[in-house]
């Protein structure tokens, strides 16, 4: 991504550079977009977002011949993701345009001004701009019938269930009501309960939300109206949409208006008689900002009066009469005394910076996150060095950059471990993934909770009577440590009969249900291991193809070596391939990995795999490529009637290869068979010999 800072001046571009930036710049931000309305999801600050929107907007106005036809500015961002219906709004949902300081501000005063061809002071309405997501509902006499999220402006998502659920979205107006009536407002989640429910959700495992408009839009945006019922949301109203008749002469009228009719208007909002008013409000608001409970990013200043707001219009997507004077982000510079690595629940290798606490815009800050090894290499942050932190409407505070001259001369480039911190096990990033990896899945303190739950699983061992929360607590008594330990319970049958919430009955089914499960089939296993990308349909691959878990487990091992016959033979199965052929060897790789499988399997008893309908038919046992197209029997087809008469069917032609069969317009495949005299059939000869 373009780096705002270090960029070339503006001023000194050549129209060929500008161009080639212009295009870089709109899909740049055509990126984030995406990312945060769509997504719900940055990856950027907004601070760096609205940089990244000024320069484009500086090089166009600098080179109006070369606006391209998808200029970001001619553009609100975040399409309509699938999932809703959609709902056209009547009257466009637009953005507004962004000061950032009083010049620009007083810049704005004087266009609307000119523009109108007075002198007399604006008069204003000041309201606090809180970064949560707009949403339009719409009013037939007095009752909610819709409501939309903003969406690409013209056409939103169609959240009317979920809204209904909101204490704040009045489901009858108080009083009188035009027949037809659009109300349109800030859905957000106050800090107190952004940061409860990233806590609820660690502890479930779930989805963490990186910032309160995150959580507020991901909260909205749920298929399921239950989850967004659970979910504290708010809302302020501060906009009209489409209405039957006028409602109010001014703004600040129809603020009151909606407060009659039961909506929430934010209270600090002010009605100001001029431009240096305007200028006090924003340094007022400014300093009370840290204590709010919810975060703001500005001040937005519209223009009370509604015919002059009428008479201004708007231009490409921002209205003439309002604008958001943004605060500048909030910025501090503390000591970095050490970079942490957590480990989440899926392995995920997490740096953390530990910081000498400091204040950022009245919050102590104490720690950062570093998101990943190559953000810390970009940025080149090190353990002592001078940090810039910054936290710009996001809860979680940001290191920006590093302030070179404040480092210690004897500072060494950070190295991110090869190994987990909490287990030990090698950790390994696979081509093209940001996030470094614990490989040790099975032993890993950090992953062992959650791995036993999948274990357990109904489509893993299916183990009545344990779930989730008893994994847990006999956990934390100490009494599973790997997958062996489950069972290994039985032996304590006594002592769990005792404990709250259990008896001899249920105890005695316990152990009842972990017997049962002794037997278990070759795909269940594997599948059971957790071992990433293996899915039940690729663990069902691997059963079908390797038969029996001991000849499983020495293919594995043997597939480590990168080159060998046994690691093409895996990734060649058919829906394997090499990027799951590498999970697979990363987990084999790892010595206690092997030793925690084994001392599991002796438990068990470990089933072949169902393998051919007839186990004499003439291909059992043999690995065939179907190569070229197939004139009577789809690709699929063919695989599986083979797979159902026991061969094996893999995509690349080896030594091991027992029969290609060869249709129309084949290629390497067959030329290979035959340099290395494999045995070749035309379909019409394949189908007589299966019959
Ligand atoms: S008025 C045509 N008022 O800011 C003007 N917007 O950058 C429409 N916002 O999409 C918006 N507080 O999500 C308005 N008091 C406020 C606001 C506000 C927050 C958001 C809103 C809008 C965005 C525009």
């Amino acid at each position: 991504m373009l780096d705002t800072k270090s960029a070339p001046d503006v001023d000194t571009l050549t129209e060929a550079e500008a161009a080639e930036e212009l295009a870089r710049l709109a899909a740049d931000i055509a990126h984030h977009d995406a990312a945060y309305h769509t997504l719900d999801a940055p990856e950027i600050s907004d601070a760096d977002y609205d940089a990244l929107r000024r320069r484009n907007s500086a090089i166009e106005a600098r080179f109006p011949e070369l606006i391209r036809a998808d200029s970001p500015s001619a553009r609100v961002g975040g399409a309509v993701e699938s999932g809703f219906s959609k709902l056209r709004h009547r009257v466009p949902m637009l953005s507004l345009d962004n000061a950032f300081g009083a010049e620009e501000f007083a810049e704005f005063c004087a266009r609307a001004k000119r523009f109108l061809g007075r002198t007399e002071p604006l008069v204003f309405v000041a309201e606090p701009k809180i970064d949560g997501l707009s949403i339009n509902l719409s009013y037939e006499h007095g009752r909610f019938v819709r409501g939309a999220t903003r969406g690409d402006g013209t056409e939103g998502e169609d959240v009317t269930a979920n809204l209904r659920t909101m204490k704040s979205v009045p489901d009858q107006l108080i009083g009188e009501a035009p027949a037809f009536i659009e109300v349109r407002g800030e859905v957000f989640m106050t800090k107190a309960d952004f940061l409860t429910l990233n806590q609820t959700q660690a502890e479930a495992g779930s989805k963490i939300f990186a910032n309160p408009r995150n959580a507020a839009a991901g909260s909205l945006r749920q298929l399921d109206t239950r989850i967004t019922a659970s979910r504290p949301l708010s809302l302020f109203a501060y906009a009209q949409g489409e209405s039957s008749e006028p409602v109010a002469a001014t703004h600040w009228d129809y603020l009151q208006r909606l407060t009659a009719w039961g909506f929430d208007v934010n209270p600090l909002s002010r009605r100001l008689e001029n431009e240096t008013d305007a200028e006090a409000f924003q340094n007022e608001i400014g300093l009370e900002r840290s204590g709010l409970g919810y975060d703001i990013d500005g001040v937005v200043y519209k223009i009370d009066d509604l015919s002059l707001q009428r008479r201004l219009g708007f231009v490409g997507r921002a209205p003439r009469w309002a604008i958001a004077w943004k605060f500048p982000a909030e910025q501090a510079t503390t000591v970095l005394r050490e970079i942490r690595i957590q480990v989440g629940r899926t392995g995920a290798l997490t740096p953390v910076a530990e910081l000498e606490p400091v204040n950022v815009g009245g919050v102590l800050v104490a720690r950062a996150t570093l998101h990943n090894e190559d953000e810390i290499a970009r940025k080149d942050i090190r353990v002592g060095d001078t940090v810039v932190l910054q936290r710009a409407g996001d809860v979680i505070p940001q290191i920006v950059s590093v302030v070179l001259e404040r480092r210690p001369e004897d500072s060494t480039a950070f190295v991110f471990p090869a190994v987990c911190p909490a287990c030990g096990s090698h950790a390994v990033r696979p081509p093209g993934e940001v996030v470094k990896r614990c490989t040790g899945g099975l032993i890993c303190s950090a992953q062992l909770v959650e791995r036993l739950i999948h274990f357990v699983s109904r489509t893993a061992f299916d183990i009545d009577g344990l779930g989730g929360k008893t994994i847990q607590e006999f956990y934390n008594e100490g009494w599973l440590h790997s997958p062996a330990d489950i069972f290994k319970l039985p032996e304590r049958e006594e002592v769990i009969a005792t404990r709250e919430g259990w008896g001899k009955l249920s105890a005695r089914n316990l152990s009842r249900s972990i017997a049962a499960r002794r037997t278990i089939s070759l795909e269940r296993f594997i599948y059971a291991l957790g071992i990433r990308r293996i899915g039940e349909s690729n663990a069902k691959l691997l059963a079908r193809h390797y038969g029996s878990f001991a000849n499983w487990r020495a293919q594995m091992l043997a597939a480590r070596q990168i080159g060998s016959d046994e690691r093409s033979e895996l990734g060649s199965i058919s829906g394997i391939g090499p990027t799951i052929a590498e999970e697979l060897t990363d987990f084999f790789d790892e010595p206690r990995n092997i030793a925690t499988l084994d001392e599991v399997a002796a438990e068990l008893t470990i089933q072949d795999a169902a393998r051919a309908e007839s186990a004499d038919s003439p291909v059992a046992g043999k690995t065939v490529v179907f190569t070229g197209t197939l004139e009577t029997l789809t690709r699929p087809e063919a695989k599986a009637r083979a797979e159902s008469l026991g061969a094996k069917v893999t995509d690349s032609v080896s030594k091991k290869t027992d029969i290609v069969v060869v249709g129309a317009d084949a290629g390497s495949k067959a030329r290979k068979a035959a340099e290395l005299g494999v045995r070749t059939m035309t379909e019409a000869e394949w189908r007589e010999l299966v019959g």
